[in-house]
């Protein structure tokens, strides 16, 4: 089976945002509209904080939306690091249920997995949508080589979240992270990938032509999935 896979390319990073957000407000409505609620898994690092910043204008029933973040770096709430700090700050003003993943008391990352992971196994379930982005070194949500790689990716299909110790670990946030498994990701209802630049754009064209057998961890995540992937794009 092969992944299929749609990219989408923008002019400029504007339209790129507007598009990105247009495409998850579509997502949340529809959940809303067939179930009265939505639950989404938003991608964390810089890239994707001016679709954010976009989507938070939509006219949605916020109080309707719960927010988790792909994954989090394992720094307190509030730490310039934190993912769900930085998605809350845009999202809770407007009503959203933000959720950390990561709890400021436990300090070590696979009891911080665990603790993610049972707390994910109280939502509803499969996510509405995974929004991913990309690191340049093919790192997605935070599935990262190291010694938990094959749990991450080949773990059992009802583990939701884990705790991940990236080796190495990537310079722009050197911590232990969580991060949601690949089989929360791949059993989402939909699944977009937002990146911008030439060099991730290389990266990624690779890693879906190597498939399971990657070097890069999003290489492995996307092999096989069953369900269709947006790639939006722009310079
Ligand atoms: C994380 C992310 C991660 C992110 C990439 C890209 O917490 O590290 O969720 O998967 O998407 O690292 O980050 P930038 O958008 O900042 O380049």
């Amino acid at each position: 089976m092969t992944t299929e896979v749609e990219w989408w390319e923008y002019d400029d990073a504007g339209e790129w945002a507007d598009a990105v957000a247009g495409d998850i407000g579509f997502i949340i409505e529809s959940a809303i509209d067939a179930r009265g609620a939505a639950v989404i898994a938003l991608a964390g690092g810089k890239t994707p904080l001016p679709v954010y910043e976009k989507l938070a204008q939509a006219k949605i029933d916020w109080k309707r939306v719960t927010i988790v973040p792909a994954d989090d770096r394992l720094v307190p709430l509030g730490d310039p690091l934190s993912n769900v700090t930085a998605i809350g700050k845009i999202f809770i003003p407007r009503g959203a249920r933000v959720i950390p993943l990561i709890s400021s008391t436990v300090s070590d990352y696979k009891a911080a997995g665990r603790a993610a992971d049972a707390i994910l196994q109280d939502h509803h379930w499969p996510l509405d949508l995974c929004l991913l982005g990309m690191g340049e070194d093919g790192h997605a949500a935070s599935i990262f080589p190291g010694p938990d790689y094959d749990e991450a990716l080949n773990g059992p299909k009802e583990r939701r979240a884990l705790g991940v110790m990236p080796d190495p670990l990537p310079a722009e946030a050197p911590v232990a992270r969580v991060t949601l498994s690949r089989a929360a990701i791949v059993s989402a209802r939909s699944l977009i990938i937002a990146i911008t630049g030439a060099k991730k754009r290389e990266v990624l064209e690779a890693a879906i032509e190597q498939g399971a057998s990657s070097n890069y961890p999003v290489g492995r995540i996307l092999a096989d999935v069953e369900l269709p992937v947006d790639i939006h794009w722009a310079e």
